[in-house]
């Protein structure tokens, strides 16, 4: 099987990036070699990782990345997207590490040898121990730490990165960690969960002006993900409630960026779940982006309910990958002309997209068709919204290899690479050739 895409689409401009994408916690693993993080907090505390597993080896990365390089090579893409590790590259009196930087160099330039672009994202959920045991993101003096490290690591490394992002999905650090608990720290408060993500945000735009003073010829951004929100019926209440679910989820993270405001449903929040917002903040959060990443798997239905104000109505019939999200391509072309119509957007790179499959190794071949669909549909649910004149620049699946999905451990793999975890082998799956071949084909 094959990705096809119809000849005279934009995706096949060679100007048009192709990439994988990782991040550090997920694949690292040299655990000993860095700081804690509050995921090894996390891992370690009974009943939070489902399979009860951590990040401390993962995919050894640390030490299998040349081989791990050579593997993108053979991808055929013309991008990598990882992330690096606060922990790894700060120590904690505010000096860098040396030997957290040397890796990353080393990584960065042995990929730029290759001539694979780097996408390199700043925070992808690692939080040094030692600032969460001082309140992490819902103290107000992360977001200056955060600057500060950004600041320093571009320093660093800014010879070597294409494009950099602060974030990566502030919507995952702040409700998922602090407001309902499935993630690092592991903490439930709504208003913790909404000060969080304020916090996060200002992250992001104390940081902006340090990567541009640092790395004046890269891109710099932020990735969001998104969950389109569509009602189950047509009644008001419905409509009302995935309304609500969309403010409250997606336009929280995205509307400070353009607007200088969060959504309307702001006002719903007790005096005690409100976020504290200084003057000056929002001036500093819509700091201008080169670029927007967006990360998207799948979308929610809701409908209006007396208790709870609004639930998800499970797709019973619909298809669904082995995490049980549900497949829906057309979600992926509505999000991308909605946030077009919405705010004044800069190019876009769609930074993740991607599926979970229960995938087996049979004679060297992993035969993954349920992700092989997934890609086609969405390759094609993309090239929709490019004709209908979205910018979109680039492609990044989720992910390179199988690796640490967070709450779920090792059990949900997204690889286009399968891993044997026993043996830290690769074996690149059925759609990862595809991918490979489409991105190949390109190039004539
Ligand atoms: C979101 C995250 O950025 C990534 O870390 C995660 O593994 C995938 N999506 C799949 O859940």
């Amino acid at each position: 099987m094959t990705l096809q895409l119809p000849a005279d689409s934009r995706i096949l401009n060679t100007d048009f990036v192709f990439g994988v994408a990782t991040s550090s916690f997920q694949i690292e693993g040299g655990q000993d070699s860095r700081l804690p993080c509050i995921w090894d907090t996390f891992c370690a505390t009974p009943g939070a990782i489902r399979d009860g597993s951590h990040g401390a080896v993962a995919c050894d990365h640390i030490r299998l990345w040349p081989q791990d390089v050579q593997l993108i090579k053979s991808l055929g893409v013309d991008a990598y997207r990882l992330s690096i590790a606060w922990p790894r590259v700060m120590q904690q009196n505010g000096d860098l590490d040396p030997a957290g930087v040397a890796f990353y160099r080393d990584l960065l330039t042995a990929l730029k040898a290759e001539g694979i672009r780097t996408f390199v994202t700043l925070y992808h959920w690692d939080l040094p121990q030692y600032l969460e045991d001082q309140g992490g993101w819902r103290n107000r003096d992360t977001a200056y730490a955060f600057a500060d490290y950004a600041d320093k690591v571009s320093a660093a490394l800014a010879d070597l990165v294409d494009a950099w992002a602060t974030l990566n999905e502030p919507f995952c650090s702040s409700y998922l960690g602090y407001e309902i608990g499935v993630h690092a720290p592991g903490l439930k408060n709504k208003g913790w969960g909404r000060q969080s993500a304020h916090h996060l945000l200002l992250a992001h735009g104390l940081a902006m002006p340090k990567l541009r003073k640092n790395a004046p010829q890269a891109q710099h951004g932020i990735v969001l993900n998104f969950t389109p929100c569509y009602a189950d019926t047509d009644t008001p209440a419905d409509k009302a409630a995935a309304d609500f679910a969309d403010q409250y989820f997606n336009q929280w993270y995205i509307k400070p960026l353009f607007d200088k405001a969060y959504p309307e449903c702001i006002n719903t929040l007790t005096a005690d779940q409100q976020p504290q917002i200084l003057p000056g903040d929002f001036d500093i959060i819509a700091a201008p982006l080169d670029y927007l990443g967006i990360n998207f798997y799948t979308r929610h239905v809701y409908r209006a309910d007396e208790t709870e104000g609004f639930v998800v109505v499970d797709q019973a019939a619909a298809p669904k990958t082995d995490i049980g999200w549900e497949i829906y391509p057309q979600a992926f072309t509505d999000l991308l002309l909605d946030l077009n119509r919405r705010y004044p957007l800069p190019p876009l790179y769609i930074m993740e997209n991607g599926a979970a499959g229960a995938d087996t190794l049979v004679d060297g071949v992993v035969q993954d068709d349920m992700r092989l669909g997934y890609y086609q549909q969405h390759l094609l649910a993309l090239d929709s919204a490019i004709r209908q004149g979205v910018d979109v620049r680039g492609y990044f699946a989720w992910s390179l290899m199988d690796n640490f999905e967070w709450a779920e451990g090792y059990l949900k793999r997204f690889g286009i690479v399968y891993v044997d975890y026993a043996t830290q082998q690769r074996v690149i799956k059925q759609s990862g050739l595809a991918f490979r071949d489409l991105s190949l084909s390109r190039k004539g």
